[in-house]
Parts: structure tokens; C-alpha cells; sequence
């Protein structure tokens, strides 16, 4: 079945109301794009507190008495805890909603395949949303190396560290389920939140042919392993490397307005460099995007480089598209996958010690 462009607002339903809805809702509001006509969640304090942005909408403990409802739905946004994923998105799916996902898209090929196989037989698309493509710092970033701004590209870094102190209130709720997928390999920093990096890794120079890593681990007892120190480091079939170092500094307070990580990009060219210096946090207040050339450096003092502007974005773009159906999804469900596989091979590489693993040959 051919995607049919809609010719008036898209009706939306949100499935999952917790906290990510917070920035998730900017793409949404203010947009005549779309309608939001029913919000799901089972906890009845969500529904309450998400019901104030939307007072004309209904709301459902479960999205099968929303699909029960008789209310139209052309596409949902779908803000549910990871694990839930393969099986809401299959579900949603089968009856006729497209589908805005967050990120990570599931734990497995498996599951991968499911989805895809599902959003094929119901002819609706899904989308697995990556916010970090809409950072207008990472944009620009792209720019200066997609235009020669650095010269012939020569490598890159990425950079994280995961702190404790500082940034917005996560509700234990919300680490719940995290910690559920630590204890099946699927880690914090390396899937959940890397997921982003190796996202923009594949954005940035394109399809990878070699992973090699080495995943460390350090406990916080309870059952909170998290997935650091780690390095990864691949070749791109351009033939352009990349590494991505994580680190924790458990109690190096972070000014944030949402998670604390230090973030960092880095694009080395032949005659010059560019830095995307920060992201989610606020650890270097030098302009967000710094780029040196020919002894001078450029500094970007103006980008709208409030991470939550990435989401807003991004939800704007898939709304836009809803009614346009041409141009990148960011990412599409295949894509996504491409994403999974990266992360898959690194962890295939680092249980073997750290040899060379292609992601496009893991079964
Ligand atoms: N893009 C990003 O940077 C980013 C950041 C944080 C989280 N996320 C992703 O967003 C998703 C949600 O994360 P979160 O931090 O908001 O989690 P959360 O635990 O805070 O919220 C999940 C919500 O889903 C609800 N829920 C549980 N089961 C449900 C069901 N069957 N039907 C409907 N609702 C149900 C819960 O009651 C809760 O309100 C995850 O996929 C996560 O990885 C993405």
C-alpha cells in the first residue's frame, strides 16, 4: 500500500505520557500540522498532569481501548519504556497507525525484523525518531565537513561523560525499566543513550564496514552496572575512522536542564577542525560549535543549541512529512536498523576481545 499524503491535520494519539513526553510535546504544540485526540498511559498521575496540554483530548489506560475507542488515529507517537517496543509497535501498527518510535528501536534483530515485517504488511510507516540529527550545531557540523570546511576529511572523535549531579528529575520509574535492560546486555551509555552517537556516526560519513570495542563495566551496586570505561572505534566504507570514548565522573556536577552528559564531536580535516562542543549539558559555555581553518577560529555564538529545539525539530519534520511523504524520515525504520547493527557489532567485537566486526554481517 502507497503512503497517502494527508491534506489536513494529521489526528495523533501520544502512547506513553512520561518523561521524555516533556520535550517530545514541543513538536506537537502550537503545530497545524497536527491534532492531538488521545493521550495512553497507565498511570492515572500522567494522564492527569498531560490531560492540561490537551483538554480536548481523550485519554486511555492502554492504546487497545484507545483503538477500541472508535477514535480515528493516523499516527501515534510512540513514548513507551524500551522493552515494551516490538510488541506496541507491531500492535499499533496492525491497526493502522503510523508510527513516530523513539530510540533505541529494540534490543535485537529479531525484534528488528518484526517491526519491519509489520509496518510492510500494514502499508504505515515507521519511524524510529533521532532527535541529534535536528541539533542545529550537529547540522552545521555537517555543513562545514560536507562543504570542505576542514579540508579532505581525515578522522573524527566522539566524547561522553556520564555524570550523576546536576540536570532535570528522572523518576525512578523511568530507571526501572533501564535497569531491566542492563541485566540483558543493553547498557545506559553504550545502547540507550549511545544509540544517538552512533546515529550521528552513520549520518555524518555513511555506512560502516568495521567495529572494534572494548566495553567496560562499573558497578554501583543494586544491580546498576553501567557501561563505562568503554572506547569504540570503526571504519566507515569511505574509509574515514571514528572513536567514541565514554567515561563516568559519578559526582562532577553538570549544569543541564535535562540529562547530564558531557558530549562532545569532533570532524579532523587535512587543514582544519570543527567541535560541536556540547549537547544535552551545559559543561563547556564556549560558543557550541567552534570550526579552525587557516589560524583562525570561527566561533558560532547564535545557534538555537537548546537540545530540547532538537526535538521540537524533529517532531515538527515527521508532522511536515506526514503531509508531504517525500524526503528523509530521520530515520526510517531500515535505518534504524543500520543503528542497531553498530551497536550490535560493538558488542560482538568487545566479547571477542575486540576484533574487527562488520555490521552488516551480523545474523
Ligand atoms: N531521544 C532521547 O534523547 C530520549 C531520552 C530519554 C528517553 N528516550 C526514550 O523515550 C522512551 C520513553 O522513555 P522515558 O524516559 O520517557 O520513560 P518513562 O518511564 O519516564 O515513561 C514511560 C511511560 O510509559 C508509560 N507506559 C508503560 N507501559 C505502557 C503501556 N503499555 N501503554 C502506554 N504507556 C505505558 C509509563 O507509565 C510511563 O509514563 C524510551 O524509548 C526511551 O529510550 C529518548
Amino acid at each position: 500500500m502507497a503512503f497517502v499524503p494527508y491534506d489536513r491535520p494529521v489526528q495523533a494519539a501520544f502512547i506513553g505520557l512520561g518523561r521524555i513526553y516533556d520535550l517530545n510535546v514541543l513538536g506537537y504544540r502550537d503545530n497545524p500540522d497536527v491534532e492531538v485526540v488521545a493521550l495512553v498511559d497507565p498511570d492515572p498521575d500522567r494522564l492527569a498532569q498531560r490531560q492540561a496540554d490537551w483538554p480536548g483530548a481523550a485519554t486511555f489506560a492502554s492504546a487497545a481501548e484507545l483503538a477500541a475507542s472508535g477514535i480515528e488515529v493516523d499516527a501515534a507517537e510512540v513514548l513507551l519504556p524500551v522493552p515494551l517496543h516490538a510488541d506496541g509497535v507491531t500492535e499499533m501498527l496492525g491497526w493502522g497507525w503510523h508510527l513516530n518510535l523513539q530510540k533505541p528501536m529494540c534490543n535485537d534483530l529479531l525484534d528488528a525484523q518484526r517491526m519491519l515485517d509489520a509496518a510492510k504488511a500494514s502499508g504505515r510507516i515507521l519511524r524510529v525518531m533521532e532527535n541529534y540529527l535536528f541539533y542545529e550545531p550537529l547540522r552545521r557540523l555537517k555543513a562545514i565537513a560536507e562543504s570542505g570546511g576542514v579540508g579532505a576529511v581525515a578522522g573524527y572523535h566522539m566524547k561522553m561523560v556520564g555524570s550523576g549531579s546536576g540536570g532535570w528529575d528522572v523518576p525512578w520509574s523511568s530507571f526501572e525499566w533501564q535497569l531491566g535492560q542492563i541485566r540483558r546486555g543493553r547498557g545506559i551509555l553504550v545502547f540507550d543513550d549511545g544509540w544517538h552517537k552512533l546515529s550521528t556516526a552513520l549520518w555524518l560519513f555513511g555506512p560502516i564496514k568495521e567495529v572494534r570495542s572494548w566495553i567496560g563495566t562499573t558497578s554501583f551496586g543494586s544491580g546498576i552496572d553501567l557501561d563505562a570505561p568503554t572506547v569504540i572505534a570503526w571504519e566507515h566504507v569511505n574509509g574515514v575512522r571514528g572513536v567514541w570514548d565514554i567515561t563516568l565522573a559519578p559526582d562532577l556536577y553538570l549544569r543541564s536542564d535535562y540529562y547530564t552528559n558531557d558530549e562532545r564531536w569532533e570532524i579532523t580535516g587535512n587543514n582544519g577542525f570543527a567541535r560541536v562542543n556540547r549537547c544535552t549539558g551545559r559543561a563547556i559555555q564556549q560558543p557550541s560549535l567552534e570550526h579552525y581553518s587557516d589560524g583562525e577560529m570561527r566561533g558560532y555564538h547564535a545557534l538555537d543549541d537548546d537540545w530540547a529545539s532538537s526535538f521540537r525539530d524533529s517532531g515538527r519534520h515527521w508532522l511536515r512529512w506526514l503531509h508531504t511523504g517525500s524526503g528523509p524520515l530521520h530515520w526510517s525504520a531500515e535505518e534504524a536498523v543500520d543503528v542497531l547493527r553498530f551497536a550490535l557489532a560493538a558488542y560482538a567485537s568487545s566479547a571477542a576481545g575486540g576484533i574487527g566486526v562488520n555490521p552488516a554481517q551480523l545474523v
